[in-house]
Protein backbone atom coordinates (compact mmCIF):
# COMPACT_ATOMS: atom_id res chain seq x y z
CA UNK A 1 0.00 0.00 0.00
CA UNK A 2 1.22 3.27 -0.54
CA UNK A 3 2.51 5.59 2.27
CA UNK A 4 1.54 9.35 3.02
CA UNK A 5 3.13 11.29 6.19
CA UNK A 6 1.59 14.87 6.93
CA UNK A 7 2.87 16.72 9.77
CA UNK A 8 1.56 19.77 11.57
CA UNK A 9 4.61 22.07 12.94
CA UNK A 10 4.55 21.00 16.74
CA UNK A 11 2.88 23.87 18.63
CA UNK A 12 4.51 25.52 22.28
CA UNK A 13 2.16 24.69 24.31
CA UNK A 14 2.25 28.06 26.30
CA UNK A 15 -1.14 28.97 25.63
CA UNK A 16 -3.70 27.52 23.76
CA UNK A 17 -4.48 27.01 19.94
CA UNK A 18 -5.43 29.78 17.89
CA UNK A 19 -7.11 30.23 14.63
CA UNK A 20 -3.26 29.94 12.97
CA UNK A 21 -2.59 26.85 14.58
CA UNK A 22 -6.05 25.55 13.67
CA UNK A 23 -5.63 26.62 10.08
CA UNK A 24 -2.11 24.54 10.08
CA UNK A 25 -3.70 21.17 11.66
CA UNK A 26 -6.86 21.66 8.98
CA UNK A 27 -4.74 21.89 6.37
CA UNK A 28 -2.94 18.20 7.02
CA UNK A 29 -6.28 16.80 8.38
CA UNK A 30 -7.71 17.33 4.70
CA UNK A 31 -4.87 15.89 3.01
CA UNK A 32 -4.93 13.37 5.69
CA UNK A 33 -8.07 12.66 4.52
CA UNK A 34 -8.01 12.74 0.76
CA UNK A 35 -5.28 10.75 0.88
CA UNK A 36 -6.81 7.90 2.93
CA UNK A 37 -9.94 8.03 0.76
CA UNK A 38 -7.39 7.39 -2.22
CA UNK A 39 -6.31 4.61 -0.71
CA UNK A 40 -3.01 6.00 1.33
CA UNK A 41 -1.96 4.26 4.50
CA UNK A 42 -1.93 7.43 6.11
CA UNK A 43 0.28 9.03 8.63
CA UNK A 44 -0.59 12.09 10.23
CA UNK A 45 1.88 13.52 12.65
CA UNK A 46 1.32 16.34 15.46
CA UNK A 47 2.06 17.13 18.44
CA UNK A 48 3.43 19.53 21.18
CA UNK A 49 7.53 21.33 21.02
CA UNK A 50 8.42 21.33 24.81
CA UNK A 51 11.76 22.13 25.24
CA UNK A 52 11.74 25.39 25.02
CA UNK A 53 12.25 28.77 27.49
CA UNK A 54 8.86 30.09 27.50
CA UNK A 55 7.12 27.18 28.59
CA UNK A 56 9.96 27.26 31.78
CA UNK A 57 8.44 30.36 31.98
CA UNK A 58 5.34 29.59 31.81
CA UNK A 59 5.23 26.48 34.18
CA UNK A 60 7.35 29.18 36.68
CA UNK A 61 4.07 31.58 36.18
CA UNK A 62 1.88 29.16 37.25
CA UNK A 63 3.78 27.84 40.03
CA UNK A 64 3.67 24.32 38.46
CA UNK A 65 6.47 21.58 38.30
CA UNK A 66 7.17 22.19 34.55
CA UNK A 67 6.29 17.99 33.68
CA UNK A 68 3.42 18.83 35.50
CA UNK A 69 2.34 21.70 33.32
CA UNK A 70 3.40 20.38 30.19
CA UNK A 71 1.21 16.48 30.93
CA UNK A 72 -1.62 19.39 31.71
CA UNK A 73 -1.39 21.14 28.31
CA UNK A 74 -0.66 18.11 26.30
CA UNK A 75 -3.94 16.70 26.92
CA UNK A 76 -5.56 19.92 26.60
CA UNK A 77 -4.29 20.18 23.11
CA UNK A 78 -5.07 17.14 22.46
CA UNK A 79 -8.62 17.81 23.54
CA UNK A 80 -9.02 21.06 21.23
CA UNK A 81 -7.65 18.97 18.43
CA UNK A 82 -10.42 16.42 19.01
CA UNK A 83 -12.83 18.67 18.92
CA UNK A 84 -11.74 19.94 16.28
CA UNK A 85 -12.13 16.29 14.34
CA UNK A 86 -8.78 16.62 13.41
CA UNK A 87 -7.59 12.93 12.58
CA UNK A 88 -4.14 12.77 13.41
CA UNK A 89 -2.66 9.34 14.14
CA UNK A 90 0.21 10.79 16.22
CA UNK A 91 0.65 13.07 19.06
CA UNK A 92 4.46 13.83 19.58
CA UNK A 93 5.81 15.28 22.86
CA UNK A 94 9.52 16.09 22.36
CA UNK A 95 10.05 15.27 26.35
CA UNK A 96 9.16 11.84 25.71
CA UNK A 97 12.05 9.23 26.10
CA UNK A 98 12.20 7.86 22.53
CA UNK A 99 12.43 11.73 21.16
CA UNK A 100 15.12 12.68 23.28
CA UNK A 101 17.15 9.53 22.65
CA UNK A 102 16.94 10.09 19.04
CA UNK A 103 17.80 13.74 18.88
CA UNK A 104 20.77 12.61 21.05
CA UNK A 105 21.56 9.62 18.93
CA UNK A 106 21.55 12.63 15.97
CA UNK A 107 23.63 14.89 17.88
CA UNK A 108 26.28 12.58 18.29
CA UNK A 109 26.50 11.18 14.28
CA UNK A 110 26.81 14.89 13.45
CA UNK A 111 29.58 14.96 16.30
CA UNK A 112 31.26 12.37 14.78
CA UNK A 113 30.79 13.06 11.60
CA UNK A 114 32.69 16.89 12.34
CA UNK A 115 29.92 18.83 11.17
CA UNK A 116 29.39 20.26 15.66
CA UNK A 117 32.30 21.84 16.87
CA UNK A 118 32.33 24.42 20.51
CA UNK A 119 32.40 28.22 19.69
CA UNK A 120 31.52 31.33 21.59
CA UNK A 121 27.63 32.66 20.79
CA UNK A 122 27.39 36.65 21.03
CA UNK A 123 24.08 38.09 19.94
CA UNK A 124 20.25 38.68 20.63
CA UNK A 125 17.73 35.71 21.94
CA UNK A 126 14.34 36.33 21.25
CA UNK A 127 12.20 33.92 23.71
CA UNK A 128 8.99 34.36 21.84
CA UNK A 129 10.63 33.15 18.77
CA UNK A 130 13.02 30.85 20.78
CA UNK A 131 15.48 31.62 18.25
CA UNK A 132 18.74 33.67 17.70
CA UNK A 133 18.52 37.23 15.68
CA UNK A 134 21.17 39.29 14.28
CA UNK A 135 20.27 43.21 14.12
CA UNK A 136 18.82 42.93 10.53
CA UNK A 137 16.41 40.58 12.32
CA UNK A 138 14.99 43.59 14.24
CA UNK A 139 12.86 46.55 14.46
CA UNK A 140 13.39 49.84 15.88
CA UNK A 141 10.19 50.49 18.44
CA UNK A 142 10.25 53.36 20.47
CA UNK A 143 14.06 53.68 20.34
CA UNK A 144 14.78 49.94 21.33
CA UNK A 145 15.52 47.01 18.77
CA UNK A 146 13.05 44.76 19.17
CA UNK A 147 11.49 41.32 17.64
CA UNK A 148 9.09 42.78 14.69
CA UNK A 149 7.11 39.48 15.87
CA UNK A 150 6.76 39.77 19.42
CA UNK A 151 7.48 43.34 20.06
CA UNK A 152 9.85 42.59 22.57
CA UNK A 153 13.44 43.48 23.69
CA UNK A 154 15.59 39.90 22.89
CA UNK A 155 18.17 38.94 25.46
CA UNK A 156 21.31 39.44 24.48
CA UNK A 157 23.79 36.70 25.02
CA UNK A 158 27.08 35.59 25.35
CA UNK A 159 28.05 32.05 26.15
CA UNK A 160 29.39 28.95 25.07
CA UNK A 161 27.92 26.92 22.59
CA UNK A 162 28.08 24.30 19.87
CA UNK A 163 27.88 25.23 16.11
CA UNK A 164 26.58 23.05 13.62
CA UNK A 165 28.45 23.66 10.08
CA UNK A 166 25.69 24.26 7.69
CA UNK A 167 28.30 26.15 5.88
CA UNK A 168 29.74 22.77 4.67
CA UNK A 169 26.13 21.92 3.07
CA UNK A 170 25.71 25.09 1.40
CA UNK A 171 26.58 23.17 -2.58
CA UNK A 172 24.23 20.40 -1.14
CA UNK A 173 21.80 22.22 -0.15
CA UNK A 174 21.52 23.84 -3.87
CA UNK A 175 21.50 20.77 -5.53
CA UNK A 176 18.69 19.88 -3.44
CA UNK A 177 16.53 22.84 -4.36
CA UNK A 178 17.46 22.24 -8.32
CA UNK A 179 16.37 18.65 -8.63
CA UNK A 180 13.12 19.09 -6.50
CA UNK A 181 11.57 22.31 -7.91
CA UNK A 182 8.20 21.78 -5.89
CA UNK A 183 10.14 21.57 -2.76
CA UNK A 184 8.98 24.31 -1.22
CA UNK A 185 5.16 25.92 -1.94
CA UNK A 186 4.04 28.92 -2.83
CA UNK A 187 6.76 28.84 -5.01
CA UNK A 188 7.65 32.64 -3.95
CA UNK A 189 8.45 31.38 -0.65
CA UNK A 190 10.74 29.08 -2.24
CA UNK A 191 12.47 31.95 -3.98
CA UNK A 192 12.98 34.15 -0.95
CA UNK A 193 15.00 30.90 0.74
CA UNK A 194 16.69 29.92 -2.19
CA UNK A 195 18.14 33.45 -2.38
CA UNK A 196 18.99 33.75 1.03
CA UNK A 197 20.88 30.85 0.84
CA UNK A 198 22.92 32.20 -2.38
CA UNK A 199 24.11 34.95 -0.05
CA UNK A 200 25.73 32.17 1.72
CA UNK A 201 25.07 30.42 5.20
CA UNK A 202 26.38 30.95 8.33
CA UNK A 203 26.49 27.96 11.01
CA UNK A 204 23.70 28.00 13.84
CA UNK A 205 23.93 27.23 17.43
CA UNK A 206 22.54 23.94 18.86
CA UNK A 207 23.40 24.32 22.47
CA UNK A 208 22.95 26.21 25.43
CA UNK A 209 24.39 26.33 28.67
CA UNK A 210 21.80 27.89 30.55
CA UNK A 211 19.14 25.45 31.14
CA UNK A 212 19.13 22.12 32.88
CA UNK A 213 15.39 21.07 31.92
CA UNK A 214 16.41 20.64 28.31
CA UNK A 215 18.16 17.40 26.54
CA UNK A 216 22.20 17.03 27.64
CA UNK A 217 24.51 16.74 24.56
CA UNK A 218 26.33 13.06 24.70
CA UNK A 219 29.37 14.67 24.28
CA UNK A 220 29.11 17.69 26.77
CA UNK A 221 27.10 17.16 29.52
CA UNK A 222 27.22 20.73 30.67
CA UNK A 223 25.30 21.57 27.97
CA UNK A 224 21.88 21.17 26.00
CA UNK A 225 19.86 21.42 23.11
CA UNK A 226 16.53 22.43 22.86
CA UNK A 227 13.90 23.38 20.28
CA UNK A 228 15.81 25.05 17.50
CA UNK A 229 17.58 21.67 16.86
CA UNK A 230 15.11 18.80 18.55
CA UNK A 231 12.00 19.82 17.32
CA UNK A 232 12.79 19.56 13.46
CA UNK A 233 13.50 15.75 14.08
CA UNK A 234 10.07 15.43 15.97
CA UNK A 235 8.85 13.44 12.87
CA UNK A 236 11.87 11.13 12.46
CA UNK A 237 10.75 9.83 16.11
CA UNK A 238 6.83 9.48 15.10
CA UNK A 239 8.06 7.08 12.32
CA UNK A 240 10.76 5.00 13.74
CA UNK A 241 8.29 3.65 16.18
CA UNK A 242 6.68 1.83 12.96
CA UNK A 243 9.37 2.54 10.61
CA UNK A 244 6.69 4.34 8.26
CA UNK A 245 9.45 6.44 6.82
CA UNK A 246 10.41 4.13 3.80
CA UNK A 247 12.15 5.37 0.86
CA UNK A 248 8.61 4.94 -1.07
CA UNK A 249 6.68 7.12 1.78
CA UNK A 250 5.48 10.52 0.29
CA UNK A 251 6.46 12.97 3.04
CA UNK A 252 4.20 16.37 3.12
CA UNK A 253 5.53 18.55 6.09
CA UNK A 254 3.15 21.95 6.49
CA UNK A 255 4.70 25.14 8.60
CA UNK A 256 4.37 28.59 8.93
CA UNK A 257 6.73 31.51 7.13
CA UNK A 258 8.39 32.17 10.26
CA UNK A 259 9.68 28.93 10.51
CA UNK A 260 10.56 28.72 7.10
CA UNK A 261 14.41 29.05 7.30
CA UNK A 262 14.72 26.31 9.88
CA UNK A 263 12.59 23.47 7.74
CA UNK A 264 14.17 24.47 4.53
CA UNK A 265 17.47 24.90 5.14
CA UNK A 266 18.67 23.93 8.66
CA UNK A 267 16.46 20.55 8.61
CA UNK A 268 17.83 19.06 5.08
CA UNK A 269 21.41 20.14 6.42
CA UNK A 270 21.01 18.30 9.34
CA UNK A 271 19.17 15.40 7.88
CA UNK A 272 22.13 15.24 5.52
CA UNK A 273 24.26 15.20 8.05
CA UNK A 274 23.11 11.94 9.83
CA UNK A 275 21.64 10.42 6.64
CA UNK A 276 18.12 10.79 7.07
CA UNK A 277 15.52 11.36 4.05
CA UNK A 278 14.47 14.16 3.44
CA UNK A 279 10.99 15.01 2.51
CA UNK A 280 9.45 15.53 -0.68
CA UNK A 281 7.65 18.83 0.13
CA UNK A 282 7.05 21.70 2.31
CA UNK A 283 3.92 24.33 2.42
CA UNK A 284 5.00 27.45 3.93
CA UNK A 285 1.59 28.88 5.40
CA UNK A 286 1.36 32.77 5.95
CA UNK A 287 -0.08 34.61 9.20
CA UNK A 288 -3.42 35.54 10.41
CA UNK A 289 -4.03 38.90 11.77
CA UNK A 290 -6.63 40.74 13.34
CA UNK A 291 -7.16 44.07 12.91
CA UNK A 292 -3.47 44.01 11.10
CA UNK A 293 -1.66 42.57 13.70
CA UNK A 294 -0.31 38.92 13.28
CA UNK A 295 -2.10 36.54 15.90
CA UNK A 296 -0.17 35.74 18.87
CA UNK A 297 0.14 34.21 22.43
CA UNK A 298 2.53 37.23 23.14
CA UNK A 299 0.51 39.61 21.87
CA UNK A 300 -3.08 38.48 23.49
CA UNK A 301 -5.45 38.99 20.55
CA UNK A 302 -5.99 35.51 19.43
CA UNK A 303 -9.19 33.85 18.28
CA UNK A 304 -10.20 30.72 19.63
CA UNK A 305 -11.40 28.12 17.20
CA UNK A 306 -13.20 26.21 19.59
CA UNK A 307 -15.33 29.41 20.44
CA UNK A 308 -16.07 29.50 16.54
CA UNK A 309 -17.19 26.14 16.29
CA UNK A 310 -19.65 26.35 19.07
CA UNK A 311 -21.78 29.30 17.41
CA UNK A 312 -20.69 27.67 13.45
CA UNK A 313 -19.67 24.44 12.46
CA UNK A 314 -16.49 22.84 12.31
CA UNK A 315 -17.00 22.27 9.00
CA UNK A 316 -17.98 26.18 8.73
CA UNK A 317 -14.60 27.23 10.14
CA UNK A 318 -12.58 24.77 8.07
CA UNK A 319 -14.42 25.77 4.49
CA UNK A 320 -13.81 29.27 5.56
CA UNK A 321 -9.67 29.26 6.09
CA UNK A 322 -9.34 26.76 3.05
CA UNK A 323 -11.46 28.41 0.85
CA UNK A 324 -10.38 31.78 1.07
CA UNK A 325 -6.81 31.94 1.84
CA UNK A 326 -4.60 30.59 -0.63
CA UNK A 327 -1.78 28.55 1.02
CA UNK A 328 1.10 31.31 1.19
CA UNK A 329 -0.92 34.08 1.73
CA UNK A 330 -1.70 36.46 5.30
CA UNK A 331 -5.10 36.72 5.92
CA UNK A 332 -7.16 38.92 8.20
CA UNK A 333 -9.72 36.51 9.73
CA UNK A 334 -13.17 37.90 10.43
CA UNK A 335 -15.74 36.24 12.05
CA UNK A 336 -18.56 38.28 9.65
CA UNK A 337 -16.96 36.40 6.67
CA UNK A 338 -17.27 33.06 8.44
CA UNK A 339 -21.23 33.42 9.61
CA UNK A 340 -21.90 34.39 6.08
CA UNK A 341 -19.91 32.13 4.15
CA UNK A 342 -21.42 29.75 6.97
CA UNK A 343 -25.28 30.80 5.86
CA UNK A 344 -24.47 31.39 1.88
CA UNK A 345 -22.46 28.35 1.34
CA UNK A 346 -23.18 25.48 3.52
CA UNK A 347 -26.61 26.48 4.45
CA UNK A 348 -27.84 28.14 1.22
CA UNK A 349 -25.50 26.26 -1.69
CA UNK A 350 -24.73 22.94 0.07
CA UNK A 351 -27.45 22.10 2.24
CA UNK A 352 -29.94 23.80 0.37
CA UNK A 353 -29.11 21.14 -2.74
CA UNK A 354 -29.50 18.07 -0.13
CA UNK A 355 -32.89 19.49 1.43
CA UNK A 356 -34.39 20.29 -1.97
CA UNK A 357 -33.81 17.27 -3.59
CA UNK A 358 -34.65 14.63 -0.63
CA UNK A 359 -37.49 16.42 0.32
CA UNK A 360 -38.63 16.21 -3.55
CA UNK A 361 -38.08 12.72 -3.60
CA UNK A 362 -39.08 11.74 -0.01
CA UNK A 363 -42.53 13.21 -0.99
CA UNK A 364 -43.05 11.42 -4.37
CA UNK A 365 -41.82 8.34 -2.79
CA UNK A 366 -38.41 7.92 -5.05
CA UNK A 367 -36.22 5.41 -3.38
CA UNK A 368 -33.22 5.03 -6.12
CA UNK A 369 -30.74 7.16 -7.30
CA UNK A 370 -30.25 6.76 -11.12
CA UNK A 371 -27.68 8.06 -13.46
CA UNK A 372 -29.23 7.10 -17.13
CA UNK A 373 -27.81 6.80 -20.43
CA UNK A 374 -28.65 10.59 -21.61
CA UNK A 375 -28.64 12.65 -18.09
CA UNK A 376 -24.82 13.30 -17.82
CA UNK A 377 -25.17 14.38 -21.92
CA UNK A 378 -27.82 16.74 -20.48
CA UNK A 379 -25.43 18.86 -18.83
CA UNK A 380 -23.14 19.33 -21.54
CA UNK A 381 -26.10 21.04 -23.19
CA UNK A 382 -24.79 23.67 -20.67
CA UNK A 383 -22.01 24.78 -22.29
CA UNK A 384 -18.87 24.37 -19.97
CA UNK A 385 -20.80 22.94 -17.06
CA UNK A 386 -18.42 21.91 -14.38
CA UNK A 387 -20.41 18.39 -13.51
CA UNK A 388 -20.55 17.22 -16.66
CA UNK A 389 -16.50 17.46 -16.92
CA UNK A 390 -16.27 15.97 -13.91
CA UNK A 391 -18.81 13.24 -13.78
CA UNK A 392 -18.50 12.26 -17.27
CA UNK A 393 -15.54 10.37 -17.21
CA UNK A 394 -16.32 8.66 -13.65
CA UNK A 395 -13.98 8.78 -10.68
CA UNK A 396 -10.53 9.58 -11.86
CA UNK A 397 -8.75 9.94 -8.52
CA UNK A 398 -5.18 10.93 -10.47
CA UNK A 399 -7.56 14.26 -12.40
CA UNK A 400 -9.12 14.91 -9.13
CA UNK A 401 -5.79 15.45 -7.29
CA UNK A 402 -2.86 15.92 -9.35
CA UNK A 403 -4.33 18.94 -10.64
CA UNK A 404 -4.44 21.07 -7.55
CA UNK A 405 -3.27 19.23 -4.58
CA UNK A 406 -0.29 18.58 -5.58
CA UNK A 407 0.39 22.29 -5.96
CA UNK A 408 -1.54 22.75 -2.74
CA UNK A 409 -3.92 24.82 -4.49
CA UNK A 410 -6.65 23.76 -1.88
CA UNK A 411 -8.48 26.85 -2.33
CA UNK A 412 -8.91 26.72 -5.95
CA UNK A 413 -9.99 22.89 -5.68
CA UNK A 414 -12.64 24.37 -3.16
CA UNK A 415 -13.61 27.19 -5.27
CA UNK A 416 -14.15 24.60 -8.45
CA UNK A 417 -15.90 22.01 -6.32
CA UNK A 418 -18.26 24.64 -5.05
CA UNK A 419 -19.20 25.57 -8.67
CA UNK A 420 -20.65 21.91 -9.00
CA UNK A 421 -22.70 22.32 -6.03
CA UNK A 422 -23.97 25.87 -7.51
CA UNK A 423 -24.80 24.15 -10.93
CA UNK A 424 -26.51 21.13 -9.33
CA UNK A 425 -28.80 23.34 -7.69
CA UNK A 426 -29.15 25.89 -10.73
CA UNK A 427 -30.29 22.56 -12.80
CA UNK A 428 -32.83 21.53 -10.51
CA UNK A 429 -34.23 25.00 -10.58
CA UNK A 430 -34.38 25.03 -14.87
CA UNK A 431 -35.49 21.21 -14.11
CA UNK A 432 -38.90 22.14 -12.16
CA UNK A 433 -39.30 18.67 -11.11
CA UNK A 434 -42.25 19.77 -8.92
CA UNK A 435 -43.79 21.30 -11.51
CA UNK A 436 -43.25 18.42 -14.32
CA UNK A 437 -44.46 15.59 -11.99
CA UNK A 438 -47.88 17.46 -12.17
CA UNK A 439 -48.53 16.79 -15.35
CA UNK A 440 -48.52 13.26 -16.37
CA UNK A 441 -46.70 14.00 -19.90
CA UNK A 442 -43.76 15.08 -17.67
CA UNK A 443 -44.42 13.27 -14.50
CA UNK A 444 -41.84 10.66 -15.79
CA UNK A 445 -38.98 13.11 -16.58
CA UNK A 446 -39.84 14.79 -13.48
CA UNK A 447 -38.62 11.37 -11.50
CA UNK A 448 -35.79 10.66 -13.72
CA UNK A 449 -34.29 13.84 -12.71
CA UNK A 450 -34.49 13.66 -9.27
CA UNK A 451 -33.15 10.26 -9.16
CA UNK A 452 -29.89 12.08 -11.15
CA UNK A 453 -30.20 14.30 -9.02
CA UNK A 454 -29.85 12.09 -6.09
CA UNK A 455 -27.30 10.49 -7.72
CA UNK A 456 -25.88 14.56 -8.49
CA UNK A 457 -25.67 14.92 -4.52
CA UNK A 458 -24.35 11.92 -3.84
CA UNK A 459 -21.12 12.13 -5.63
CA UNK A 460 -20.48 15.46 -4.70
CA UNK A 461 -20.99 14.57 -1.20
CA UNK A 462 -18.46 12.48 -1.96
CA UNK A 463 -15.90 14.79 -3.01
CA UNK A 464 -16.39 16.86 -0.33
CA UNK A 465 -16.25 13.96 2.40
CA UNK A 466 -12.34 15.23 3.58
CA UNK A 467 -13.45 18.39 4.15
CA UNK A 468 -17.16 18.38 5.34
CA UNK A 469 -16.69 15.91 7.74
CA UNK A 470 -19.68 16.87 9.22
CA UNK A 471 -21.84 17.56 6.41
CA UNK A 472 -20.86 14.49 5.17
CA UNK A 473 -21.76 12.07 8.00
CA UNK A 474 -25.51 13.36 7.77
CA UNK A 475 -25.65 12.77 3.93
CA UNK A 476 -25.07 9.58 4.63
CA UNK A 477 -27.93 9.15 7.13
CA UNK A 478 -29.55 11.39 5.24
CA UNK A 479 -29.61 9.20 2.24
CA UNK A 480 -29.39 5.94 4.02
CA UNK A 481 -27.24 4.29 1.33
CA UNK A 482 -25.11 0.68 2.85
CA UNK A 483 -22.57 1.15 0.60
CA UNK A 484 -22.15 4.70 1.15
CA UNK A 485 -21.97 4.36 4.66
CA UNK A 486 -18.72 2.25 4.25
CA UNK A 487 -16.93 5.39 3.26
CA UNK A 488 -14.88 7.27 6.55
CA UNK A 489 -12.45 9.96 5.57
CA UNK A 490 -10.68 9.56 9.14
CA UNK A 491 -9.94 5.53 8.63
CA UNK A 492 -7.59 3.97 6.07
CA UNK A 493 -10.18 3.30 3.10
CA UNK A 494 -9.13 1.82 -0.28
CA UNK A 495 -9.03 3.79 -3.39
CA UNK A 496 -11.53 1.04 -4.82
CA UNK A 497 -14.70 1.56 -1.98
CA UNK A 498 -14.15 4.99 -2.37
CA UNK A 499 -14.35 4.68 -6.44
CA UNK A 500 -17.55 1.92 -6.26
CA UNK A 501 -19.63 4.02 -4.82
CA UNK A 502 -18.67 6.99 -6.74
CA UNK A 503 -19.03 5.25 -10.48
CA UNK A 504 -22.38 3.59 -8.36
CA UNK A 505 -25.02 4.61 -11.77
CA UNK A 506 -27.91 2.46 -9.66
CA UNK A 507 -28.09 2.59 -5.97
CA UNK A 508 -31.18 2.12 -3.40
CA UNK A 509 -32.21 4.92 -0.93
CA UNK A 510 -33.27 4.93 2.21
CA UNK A 511 -34.57 8.67 2.80
CA UNK A 512 -34.35 10.07 6.42
CA UNK A 513 -34.55 13.74 7.01
CA UNK A 514 -32.38 15.47 8.86
CA UNK A 515 -30.77 18.80 9.06
CA UNK A 516 -27.65 19.33 7.96
CA UNK A 517 -26.41 22.49 8.93
CA UNK A 518 -28.54 25.08 11.17
CA UNK A 519 -28.60 28.45 11.12
CA UNK A 520 -27.21 30.51 13.70
CA UNK A 521 -29.62 32.23 16.28
CA UNK A 522 -28.84 36.03 16.02
N1 LIG B 1 7.35 25.09 17.90
C1 LIG B 1 7.61 25.83 16.73
C2 LIG B 1 7.52 24.95 15.49
C3 LIG B 1 8.48 23.79 15.48
S1 LIG B 1 8.07 22.68 14.20
C4 LIG B 1 9.28 21.53 14.22
C5 LIG B 1 6.58 26.95 16.62
N2 LIG B 1 5.49 26.84 17.39
S2 LIG B 1 4.30 27.93 17.46
O1 LIG B 1 3.31 27.40 18.36
O2 LIG B 1 4.82 29.22 17.77
O3 LIG B 1 3.73 28.03 16.03
C6 LIG B 1 3.26 26.88 15.37
C7 LIG B 1 2.80 27.19 13.98
O4 LIG B 1 1.74 28.12 14.06
C8 LIG B 1 3.89 27.85 13.13
O5 LIG B 1 3.87 27.29 11.83
C9 LIG B 1 3.48 29.29 13.05
O6 LIG B 1 3.82 29.90 11.84
C10 LIG B 1 1.98 29.14 13.15
N3 LIG B 1 1.38 30.38 13.61
C11 LIG B 1 1.58 31.00 14.79
N4 LIG B 1 0.89 32.17 14.76
C12 LIG B 1 0.25 32.28 13.57
C13 LIG B 1 -0.72 33.14 13.05
N5 LIG B 1 -1.10 34.23 13.66
N6 LIG B 1 -1.29 32.81 11.88
C14 LIG B 1 -1.01 31.64 11.22
N7 LIG B 1 -0.13 30.80 11.69
C15 LIG B 1 0.70 31.22 12.73
O7 LIG B 1 6.81 27.86 15.84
Amino acid sequence: MKKFLVTTPIYYPNGYPHIGHAYASFIADFYARYKRLLGYEVKFSTGNDENSQKIVQSAQQENKDIMTYLDEMGEKWKQVWNDLQISYTDFIRTTQPDHRALVQKMLQTSFDKGDIYEGEYKGYYCVGCEGFKTEKDLVLKDGQLVCPDHLTKPDLIVEKNWFFKLKNYQTAIEKFYDKNPTFLIPQYRFNEVKSFVKWGLEDFSVSRETNKFWIPLPFDDKQVTYVRYDALFNYVTVCQQDNFRSEDTEIVHILGKDISRFHAIFRPAMLMSTNTRLPDQEFITGFFTVDGHKMSKSLGNVIDPIEMVKNYDRDALIFNLLYDVPIGADWDFSEERLSNLYESMLIGGRWNLVNRVTSLCKKYEITEGKCKDGDIARLSEDENNPLFEMFSNGFDAHKLHQRYLDNADINWYLQDRYKLVQKANEFITKAEPWVKWKNPETKQQAEQDLKFLLYVTKNLGLLSAPILVNGFRKLQNILGNDDLNKIASSKNTMNDDFKNVFDMESFSVNLNPEIMYVKKEK
